[in-house]
């Protein structure tokens, strides 16, 4: 059934043209299978081999004819070693992959310095078949250009999945450690298909009880299915655990019973899983336990537990994203302004982990302050991958351009072109250290991600995560053709939906740097009225300050000031009312409903026309999918239309209401043409 389970995975048979030319090409597997990671490759390449080409190569020792493919190290295949490649500068998990002649007879080869390298290669080679691209003349080198490749599943134990729209979490805690569910081994495929290296299995809003012996045993269980993959497992710690689990009375990490505490707990958890990745670690903020509570810093915190992490080679991931609703200081500063002075304080082992933007996960925020202002610290991007605030998993929403959008952004910390890119993969800054961690959209649904255009958002952040200078063009483009047909008239209208969805997303919820805005708690439909009143946090009426004068909230100079916070040149762009991009116009200023806009219209008129402009987009989108009713098949065509019909009826509802509250506080008529709210 086309239900999405395979993924991008799918392998689905070329047209026979293309197949035969290929199956020549392809027609003997030479890899060795001695180890997991090596059968790992291996049995990708058949299964993949076998769909594309509908026979799968045979297999040999060596190869003895036309058309072999070789993928291995030169330490576990003489052939490569024969080849005397170049592999230096590939690293641990890079690839070569030629076209070549071995004893006189056409080749293929997939050369790297790992088996995981090889692993990577194998699926990169798969990758060029599955999109209909020419492997006849191949000189491909590749390597990732940050090194932890993160997802971060919110799944608390019970299985329940924070913010999580595609079923109930996968881990199976119950039944682990004794049943490893295969679903485990399509999740690590996937993720090694595009580069993930790293899993954090449960919750940043943690419980303790995952640092139990009872669960290191499951967890260990998850790092075997894992490890073949090149996919280290990491773990959420919660601060508060020494007195939780360990019986102590106090977490306070300065104190020694604590630190020994942490020391022992570590060892352990190194005994059980011996390449275990580290810890995640969200402290003092939204009421969590953290190194404040005892009048200690987060490097105080950081950096107790990666002093017992550093003889095994772990890290501590540490978020950034930190806030208490009773401060009533703007909530966009408080990372910044708790984190900046400790630059330079944390252990080398250390990341801080700084959300994409300074609020929470808004469908478009400005970059993060904090990255490059922080230049001795690696700093990690944390990117959502569910979508908490852009219509959870039935609205088709390709993140691809707002990661792109974000890791393009110039911080001009050391002048122009010191892109957020150039901080995450260390270039700037010169940090080998480097990460990145989506939030996981992943569950027990079918599709896995609860909607099959979702799975696009997991597959270009693995993308990103291995390239933060990739484009999400190109990224939809091998998704789409991977995902649904290689034929030039499915792929271009569904890239062109994917790359305007973004922005049609922001325009029908929060356009003009408008944020926040939605139901309070779930977060999913509009809520600019605040129910429940306004909290410390939110500084009056949320996020958007209407009131009979104007809209938006003034980070400017001559309000909350957030925009020093950014080096000079940003200020300054971002801080005045004339140079402010306008997607941020509201997010820094409060201006006047007749402030004359780029397009001629007032502020209030470009407003009403931005929320129509969204719900059109989606009207359009529904459309161009409509006429692929014949080109994909019926399962997935007819939930994507489904979808679609509740994108449109909500996009309809943001915007009226939206503009039937606003309008409470413009007092003005709506622009020629456009509807009265209802
Ligand atoms: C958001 C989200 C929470 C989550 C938090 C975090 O506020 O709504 O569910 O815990 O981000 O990133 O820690």
């Amino acid at each position: 059934a086309e239900d999405g389970y395979e993924l991008w995975l799918r392998y689905r048979p070329l047209a026979d043209a293309a197949a035969q030319g290929q199956r020549a090409r392809f027609a003997q597997l030479v890899a060795p299978a001695s180890t997991p990671t090596q059968r790992a490759a291996r049995d990708e390449l058949l299964r993949g081999l076998g769909g594309l080409l509908g026979a799968a190569p045979s297999t040999a020792e060596a190869p003895d004819r036309d058309g072999a493919l070789l993928v291995g190290t030169p330490a576990s295949l003489p052939a490569i070693a024969a080849l005397e490649l170049d592999l230096d500068g590939l690293g641990a998990e890079g690839f070569a992959i030629r076209s070549t002649r071995v004893g006189g007879r056409a080749a293929t080869v997939v050369a790297a310095n790992t088996d995981t390298g090889a692993l990577y290669g194998a699926f990169h080679l798969l990758r060029l078949l599955q999109t209909g691209q020419p492997v006849d003349a191949l000189d491909i080198r590749e390597s990732p250009r940050v090194k932890l490749r993160v997802l971060n599943h919110w799944d608390n134990l019970d299985r329940y999945v924070e913010r999580g729209y595609a079923g109930e979490s996968i881990w199976d805690w119950h039944r682990l450690p004794d049943w490893l569910d295969p679903r485990y081994t399509d999740y690590a495929r996937a993720n090694a298909s595009i580069g993930i290296n790293g899993t954090v299995l449960n919750n940043v809003n943690t419980s303790a009880q995952a640092l139990t012996p009872l669960y290191l045993e499951k967890t260990a269980a998850l790092a075997s299915v894992m490890r073949p993959y090149g996919i280290k497992v990491y773990l959420s710690a919660r601060f508060s655990a020494p007195i939780e689990i360990g019986g102590l009375p106090t977490a306070d990490p300065l104190d020694p019973a604590v630190r020994q505490w942490w020391k022992d707990k570590i060892d352990e958890i190194y005994r059980t899983i011996p390449d275990f990745g580290g810890f995640l670690v969200k402290a003092n903020s939204e009421g969590q336990p953290g190194p404040q509570d005892y009048g200690r810093s987060h490097a105080d915190g950081a950096n107790m537990m990666a002093e017992a992490l550093a003889p095994h080679g772990g890290v501590v991931m540490w978020r950034a994203f930190v806030y208490s609703h009773e401060e009533p200081d703007d909530r966009a500063k408080q990372a910044y302004t708790e984190f900046v002075p400790h630059d330079g304080v944390f252990a080398d082992n250390v990341l801080v982990q700084v959300k994409n933007g300074a609020i929470d996960f808004q469908p478009r925020e400005p970059f993060h302050p904090l990255f490059g202002a922080m230049p001795k610290t690696p700093l990690m991007m944390e990117f959502q991958i569910t979508k908490e605030y852009l219509g959870f998993a039935t609205h088709l929403v390709y993140l691809g351009p707002m990661y792109e959008e974000v890791l393009r952004a110039d911080t001009h910390a050391r002048g122009p072109g010191s892109t957020v890119a150039k901080i995450i993969d260390g270039s700037l800054e010169g940090h080998a250290l480097t990460g990145m961690a989506g939030v996981a959209n992943i569950g027990v649904d079918r599709n896995w991600s609860g909607s099959h255009f979702d799975q696009a958002n997991w597959y270009v952040y693995g993308r990103m995560a291995w390239d933060p200078h990739a484009s999400a063009e190109a990224i939809a483009r091998d998704w789409t053709r991977m995902t649904f047909s290689t034929d030039p008239d499915v792929v271009e209208p569904v890239v062109s939906m994917m790359m305007g969805s973004h922005q049609a997303v922001v325009d029908y919820m929060t356009p003009l740097g408008l944020h926040h805005l939605m139901g309070r708690g779930h977060h999913y439909g509009p809520g600019p009225w605040v129910e429940g009143g306004p909290r410390a946090d939110w500084t009056s009426v949320y996020y958007h300050r209407a009131d009979a004068r104007g809209i938006g909230f003034d980070r400017s100079a001559t309000g909350s000031n957030a925009v020093a916070q950014y080096a000079p040149p940003v200020a300054r762009q971002f801080g005045s009312i004339d140079t402010v991009p306008e997607e941020f116009l509201l997010w820094f200023h409060h201006v006047p409903w007749d402030h004359p806009m780029a397009s001629g219209r007032s502020l209030w008129d470009e407003l009403v026309t931005r929320y129509g402009r969204g719900v059109d987009y989606v009207r359009g989108m529904r459309r161009t999918w409509s006429t692929l009713e014949d080109k994909v098949d019926q399962e997935r065509h007819r939930q994507v239309s489904v979808f679609l019909g509740i994108q449109e009826k909500e996009a309809q509802w943001w915007r009226d209401a939206s503009i039937a509250y606003f309008g409470t506080f413009s007092r003005r008529p709506l622009p020629a043409g456009e509807a009265e709210p209802p």
